[in-house]
Order: structure tokens, then C-alpha cells, then sequence
């Protein structure tokens, strides 16, 4: 039961319409749960949420607010690990009677502790329901675990110990107190979690106070606001006050590596792997068996990386392997076009040879060498300085400014990597860089998606092509491309944050900010072979929430339903959305699982 003319293995569904319902849509025939909510308790010890009497230490035993990336580690028997983080709160929405000038000190306690990760077990409920595919959560699973943001997390790398990253609570700047902002990420191949601090400068307050221009343009740079910041945590601990300590902020911005397996392990802030607004991490392993991992910023005009490992992976020593992200060279990517500049004309037209496509090549900006240690290839930056401050480093190698890299995922089947380019409005407007081949759209509303090849397809190599393999939007704007599919047979895309791979090697898009009035949702769409480009909306998410940490198993879709209802005028006393548990009720970010109602496999025919 499919339109048009047939889709790609896995993808043979009835496209979801475009719709702006308070609810999660899917397919006919398949079905889906929130079957994890914010406040739902991980552990016996924790109460039921209860949203007008909720306490820091009941936060920190259930599971924390707008859930973002998701993965799942599996565990046998229809058991997994599943990793879920916490990306920010929205304390207007949360808490009743909050005034935004004069927080208090529980509201900020709560707000702290539902930041964050989650390691929670979930189990297949079998013979429960219809279809297969509805998961529970295992209360009290011994690999359960809330960190958040007073717990302990290791920075390690050759930022570690640094005069920079050391504090008044950490002389010896090797141990943080919380991860924040984590955003999406990635898993290893030996087994751990990376997950992605993104959007840290909004929670320190006081630049203005910072007099030593050199420190006043890395803040300017990262993004810093002046004074007291939104949810005026520093008015609870100074180290959200950049006047009292400095250094703090710079213990943030990190790729943080966690070993779900081992409840009792400190999570490491990798620092080799630079700072920025990570969007995400997701390796690829090189052919001669180093790691390499795709990392993007998630800021407009800001820039694609690669970490590549100085060692390799093992198959056996997990120890060797926890040492793999310390030592490495971290590059920058610089995209080239092979068209006239002048055929570039931001309006989606297509240049003289038919494709927006070019090389590229990585710049490096750190390598660990055996016997100097780390060595910047920056000039007048210290190595260390390039790993903190990588944002100036980046500028100084005249690296490609790209319209805010989202998430990134290599096809398991053929190493080519999707980036996802989420939108950039400034591009093109007042002095800002206008349009070119990898970012061609002036005022890019809707996104785009790039593929990147390495040279031999070796993720290790220093150079690549790539090509655009979508422009985002309603097909009907002559400004959309489908790589070429018969766009009257696509969905409508808008703003690509979150990518997946299924089985069969489609990739699969989840978007924030749809910028065509419709909600977000959850896309399929065929990378290779006749249906390359044919994108498919598998399903929707309630008004005002993105959809994220997309993951799509055998006979089960999972995502992240982030922010819902955060519309403007939203509120405790005025909530905008009452999903997913309806009535009069409060919105909650939950982890969704869709499934066949049958229990056929996702997308079969
Ligand atoms: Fe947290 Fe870039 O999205
Ligand atoms: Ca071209
Ligand atoms: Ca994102
Ligand atoms: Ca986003």
C-alpha cells in the first residue's frame, strides 16, 4: 500500500501528510508510544512525576527534559541499554508560578538535574498489545544511571591540566561538575557513547565584565552573552559567573565519551577532539584500523571537522581503546566547487554541469606526534589554544563557512557521509558570505543535506568529493532538489537535524524548525539506486516539538520528541500542547517507539 511508483527496500510505507496536529502521526497500519516521559522514574525510589510538587532529588532519579539523541545498546534477550540525553530545560513550561527575574534556588536545582544523560534499561513487552514493537522500562536495571549537572566527568587529553580549564573548586583542571547542552552524537566501535555539548554559552553570565581583549574575543567568538544569562543560574553557583571564575566555560563545549556498561565509570571530556558547539560525533573506522569521527558546529558560518585517531582500534583491550580519542589529528574541512562561482546564483538554480559538487580537502590544526606531543599547525596558536578556542583556529585556515552542520552519519554500506545542514538565513544578507557551491541557497530557510566521499573511500584520507544530495523544502519551489528524483513524488522536508541509517542503507532525516508552518517529523529516503532521492515522511511530531535521535531498527522506529509545545506564549498555566497525556495536561519530551501493527518490519510491503 504504497502511491506512485514503488519505493525502496524499507521504504514501503503511505507517506504521513503534512499536518500541525497535537499528536505523533504515522502510516496506516503502524502504531505508536511514549513510552518514556520526562519525570517518569528510573528507579523505585523516585516518586510519580508530579509536575506541581516536583523536587531537585526526585529530578535526579527520573528521567530529565527535552530528550535529544538516543541509541541503543543491545543487551540480548530483548534487553537494551538505551542512551538518551537532556539537552536544556524550559523552566516557563516546567514549573508553575516561575518568574523568570527571580528563579528559585529549587527550580535552578531541578533545572540542573534535568539536564544531562540517561543510561536506562528497556525491554521488549511480548505478547502485550499489537505488533511487537512496544518497550518498557526496567525500573531500578542495575546499569540505570542519571548524570547530570553536579555529577563528575573527567576531562582528558592534551587539554587536561591546563592554566585554562583550571578553577578555584579544580585547581588542577582535570574534573568537571555536569555535561550540558548535550545534543546528539554517536556510538564507538568499541561500545561507549559520545555525546555532544552544544549550546554552553548560555549558561554564563558576565563577559561584559572580562577586560583582557584576547579572552573578550574567544568569548565573542563562542558566543557568550553579556550579562545575566536566561535562567540566572549564577546567581546559585559562581561558576556560571564568568567574573568570579574565568576559566569555567572553557571546561564546556566538549565530545563526552560514557561507557554505558559500567555505571561506576567517570565519563571523559575528550578534549583532543577540539571545543565547539558540538552538534554530534559518528566514527568511521579507516582502512588501516584507526578511528575517524565527523563532527560538526552547529553555528551559522561555522565549520565541518575530522579526528582522526594516531592509534588503532583493537578488537580486544577496551583499555587501549578508552585512550583512542587522547591522541590524534583534528582537521578542518575546506569545501571547493567545481562550477563557476558565477553559476552559483542563490536561487537553487542548477549550475552549467548539472550538480552542486566539488573536492574538498582536511585541513589539519592538531597531530599528536610521538615525540613532541601535540602540535598546532596553526600559527600563533598553541596546540592547546587550537583544542579550546578551535572556532579561531578554524577561521585562521580559511576553512568553509556552512550553513550550521547538524548531525552527521556515514552509510554503513558504502562510507559516504551525510551531512546535515540545517538552515542559514544570514547567508547572503547584509556583510555576511554569500552563496556558494556546498551552501548555494542565498537565505537558506529550509536546509540542505551534503555527501561527502573520502578519497578511496578512506575515512583516514585528507581529501574528498562531495556533492548536495538534497535541498530542502516543498517540492514545488523551483529552489528544492531531490537528487534528481521526480520531486512530484517526494515529501515535503524542511530543516534536516538528525540522521540514521536503517538496515537496508536508506537514510533516515529528522527535522527542527520545519519552516513550511507544518510540524516536524521523522523522513526516509533511498541514498542509492532507483529511488535515490524519493523522500518519504514516515511520521509527525506534536506542535512546537523538533524530532530527534532518530533510530530505526528491524520492527521498530524510536525517536526523541524534544520541546513539545514550546510555542510562543507557552506556559505552565498556559500550556500550548497537552501531549502525551492529554487533557488539560502539561507537554512532556518522551521517547517515542513506532511500530507495524502486525509486526512486519519496518517499511516492507
Ligand atoms: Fe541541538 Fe544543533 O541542535
Ligand atoms: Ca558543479
Ligand atoms: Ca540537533
Ligand atoms: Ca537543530
Amino acid at each position: 500500500a504504497h502511491g506512485g511508483r514503488g519505493s525502496a527496500r524499507g521504504l514501503a510505507f503511505t507517506p504521513v501528510a503534512p499536518n500541525t496536529a497535537d499528536a505523533v502521526t504515522t502510516p496506516p497500519g503502524y502504531v505508536s508510544e511514549a513510552f518514556l516521559r520526562w519525570g517518569d522514574p528510573l528507579f523505585s525510589d523516585a516518586p510519580a512525576f508530579d509536575p506541581s510538587a516536583q523536587t531537585a532529588a526526585a529530578q535526579q532519579r527520573q528521567f530529565g527534559y527535552n530528550n535529544d539523541h538516543l541509541d541503543m545498546f543491545d543487551l540480548g534477550r530483548g534487553q537494551f541499554a538505551m542512551v538518551v540525553n537532556h539537552e536544556y530545560t524550559d523552566e516557563p513550561m516546567m514549573f508553575p508560578a516561575y518568574d523568570p527575574e527571580a528563579p528559585t534556588a529549587e527550580q535552578v536545582e531541578i533545572a540542573w538535574a534535568a539536564h544531562g544523560l540517561t543510561v536506562v534499561v528497556v525491554e521488549e513487552r511480548r505478547g502485550r498489545g499489537r505488533g511487537s514493537g512496544a518497550l518498557s522500562v526496567v525500573v531500578d536495571h542495575p546499569l540505570n544511571r542519571r548524570l547530570h549537572t553536579t555529577s563528575e566527568f573527567a576531562l582528558t587529553g592534551p587539554v587536561a591540566g591546563h592554566e585554562l580549564v583550571r578553577t578555584s573548586a579544580d585547581p588542577d583542571g582535570r574534573t568537571v561538575l555536569g555535561t550540558l547542552n548535550n545534543c546528539a552524537g554517536g556510538i564507538t566501535p568499541w561500545n561507549t557513547w559520545l555525546t555532544a555539548e552544544e549550546n554552553f554559552n548560555q549558561y554564563f553570565a558576565g563577559a561584559d565584565a572580562v577586560t583582557d581583549p584576547v579572552t573578550r574575543e574567544r568569548l565573542r567568538r563562542y558566543g557568550l552573552p553579556g550579562g545575566s544569562t536566561d535562567r540566572r543560574w549564577e546567581q546559585f553557583d559562581q561558576r556560571f559567573d564568568l567574573a568570579a571564575e574565568p576559566n569555567e566555560v572553557n571546561r564546556f563545549g566538549w565530545i563526552v565519551e560514557v561507557d554505558p556498561m559500567d555505571p561506576s565509570s567517570t565519563p571523559k571530556k575528550r578534549t583532543a577532539l577540539g571545543r565547539f558547539k558540538h552538534e554530534a560525533a559518528y566514527p568511521r573506522v579507516t582502512r588501516d584500523g584507526r578511528v575517524a569521527l565527523y563532527m560538526g558546529d552547529d553555528e551559522r558560518f561555522d565549520y565541518f571537522y575530522k579526528f582522526v585517531s594516531r592509534d588503532r582500534v583493537s578488537r580486544r583491550d577496551s583499555d587501549h581503546n578508552g585512550t583512542l580519542l587522547d591522541n590524534g589529528t583534528l582537521y578542518v574541512a575546506r569545501f571547493t566547487g567545481d562550477s563557476p562561482p558565477e553559476e552559483i546564483l542563490g536561487d537553487g538554480a542548477l549550475p552549467a554541469d548539472g550538480e552542486w559538487d566539488g573536492s574538498g580537502e582536511w585541513i589539519p590544526l592538531v597531530t599528536s606526534d610521538d615525540r613532541r606531543g601535540h602540535v598546532s599547525h596553526v600559527p600563533g596558536m598553541t596546540a592547546e589554544e587550537v583544542l579550546l578556542f578551535t572556532r579561531q583556529a578554524g577561521d585562521a585556515v580559511g576553512a568553509t563557512k556552512m550553513d550550521r552542520p547538524e548531525d552527521v552519519e556515514p552509510s554503513p554500506r558504502t562510507g559516504t557521509v551525510y551531512i546535515a545542514l540545517t538552515n542559514n538565513t544570514a547567508r547572503g544578507t547584509g556583510a555576511n558570505p554569500g552563496p556558494d557551491e556546498a551552501n548555494p541557497r542565498t537565505a537558506n530557510k529550509h536546509g540542505h543535506v551534503v555527501e561527502l566521499v573520502e578519497q578511496r573511500r578512506d575515512s583516514g584520507a585528507g581529501a574528498f568529493a562531495w556533492r548536495i544530495f538534497l535541498l530542502c523544502g516543498d517540492p514545488a519551489d523551483p529552489s528544492t532538489y531531490f537528487a534528481g528524483y521526480d520531486k512530484s513524488q517526494v515529501s515535503p522536508i524542511s530543516c534536516p537535524d538528525n540522521l540514521t541509517f536503517d538496515d537496508h542503507g536508506n537514510l533516515w532525516i529528522s527535522t527542527d524548525g520545519n519552516a513550511l508552518g507544518t510540524n516536524d517529523g521523522l523522513f526516509g529516503v533511498a541514498t542509492d539506486g532507483r529511488y535515490r532521492g524519493q523522500v518519504k515522511q514516515f511520521l509527525t511530531v506534536p506542535h512546537g516539538a523538533e524530532t530527534c535521535g532518530p533510530l530505526v531498527q528491524d520492527k521498530r522506529v524510536l525517536v526523541c520528541v524534544q520541546h513539545p509545545g514550546e510555542l510562543d506564549g507557552a506556559s505552565f498555566e498556559n500550556p500550548l500542547s497537552h501531549w502525551p497525556d492529554g487533557g488539560t495536561s502539561i507537554p512532556r519530551p518522551s521517547v517515542v517507539a513506532a511500530w507495524h501493527e502486525r509486526g512486519r518490519r519496518i517499511g516492507d510491503a
